[in-house]
């Protein structure tokens, strides 16, 4: 279920705890996640024109669980052609540099880089909710004939703030356990801005960073933004939260990407599928 479900002011955070925490997220002084190696190399190279396969092939045999995880995704229903891919050069090559760059970031979320002892299942809700948010982002670029690489790693890294916010708050408390509804509290307000941070601080590119910051802003006139924007409205209405379609087509992100009724139909009427494709992932 996303949001994960809290009440607002039933707990508070110790206020030592809180005003560290907030004085080290102003002066972005918080333990950002790493991301892991091989995808930052994965990153890194695929981003050149004449990308070679070879070195890519040569980051994955150094991170055989990320290796195992991409040829398990090559072999998935969404990729998989006449033949399984059996190696990890087959997977490399069927699966292209775009989709390279998208699952080195989606594995390194998924596995190392965010694990939040405690909060584990609500954890698991914003990354599955994540996921459907970028492939609905993904879907909305394509119909807008906009870059849809932009828009699926802003969908995917749009609300990764919220287990940064979990994990710096449960570093800066040495251990001792926090109240969890002050801490998803915490982590609703913060995590926009810090899911900025860490875009930043994997050398994303600008416009991906500013969509993730900007993404529950009221009236978000860039277009990247407003892709994200609809996308989370989509995806909660896939995953469970339905929304009337016209309270879809009044959003003011809707309205800022002057998207016909029909595509907006056709968007909600298919979210159901994206939210079951991200399952697969
Ligand atoms: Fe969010
Ligand atoms: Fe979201």
């Amino acid at each position: 279920m996303y949001p994960p479900t809290f009440t607002r002011g039933a707990s508070q955070l110790p206020l030592d705890v809180d005003r560290e925490f907030t004085t080290k997220a102003e002066r972005l002084e918080l333990e950002l996640p790493v991301l892991p190696e091989a995808s930052a190399t994965i990153l890194s190279e695929t981003a050149k024109t004449d990308w070679s396969a070879a070195k890519v092939v040569d980051a994955l045999k150094r991170d055989a669980a990320l290796a195992a995880h991409l040829l398990r995704i090559a072999n998935s229903p969404a990729f998989c052609g006449a033949s399984p891919v059996v190696s990890i050069q087959q997977a490399v090559t069927r699966l292209g540099a775009s989709h390279l760059r998208q699952l080195a970031v989606v594995i390194a979320c998924e596995t190392r880089a965010f694990e939040a002892p405690g909060f584990e299942a609500d954890v698991r809700a914003v990354f599955r909710h994540s996921l459907a948010v970028a492939l609905c982002a993904r879907e909305i670029a394509r119909q807008r004939r906009a870059n849809v690489e932009a828009a699926f790693l802003a969908g995917l890294l749009h609300d990764l703030g919220w287990p940064v916010v979990i994990q710096g708050l449960s570093r800066v408390a040495r251990g001792v356990p926090l109240p969890r509804d002050a801490v998803l509290e915490r982590a609703e307000q913060l995590h926009a801005s810090l899911g900025g941070a860490v875009a930043r601080a994997w050398k994303l590119p600008e416009a991906v960073a500013l969509a993730i910051v900007g993404h529950h802003d009221a009236a978000p006139d860039d277009p990247l933004t407003a892709t994200v924007a609809f996308a989370d409205a989509l995806a909660q209405h896939a995953g469970g939260v339905p929304w009337p379609e016209e309270r879809l087509l009044a959003l003011p992100a809707t309205r800022s990407l002057n998207l016909y009724p029909d595509v907006v139909e056709g968007l909600a009427k298919k979210s159901p599928e994206l939210w079951a494709e991200a399952a697969q992932w």
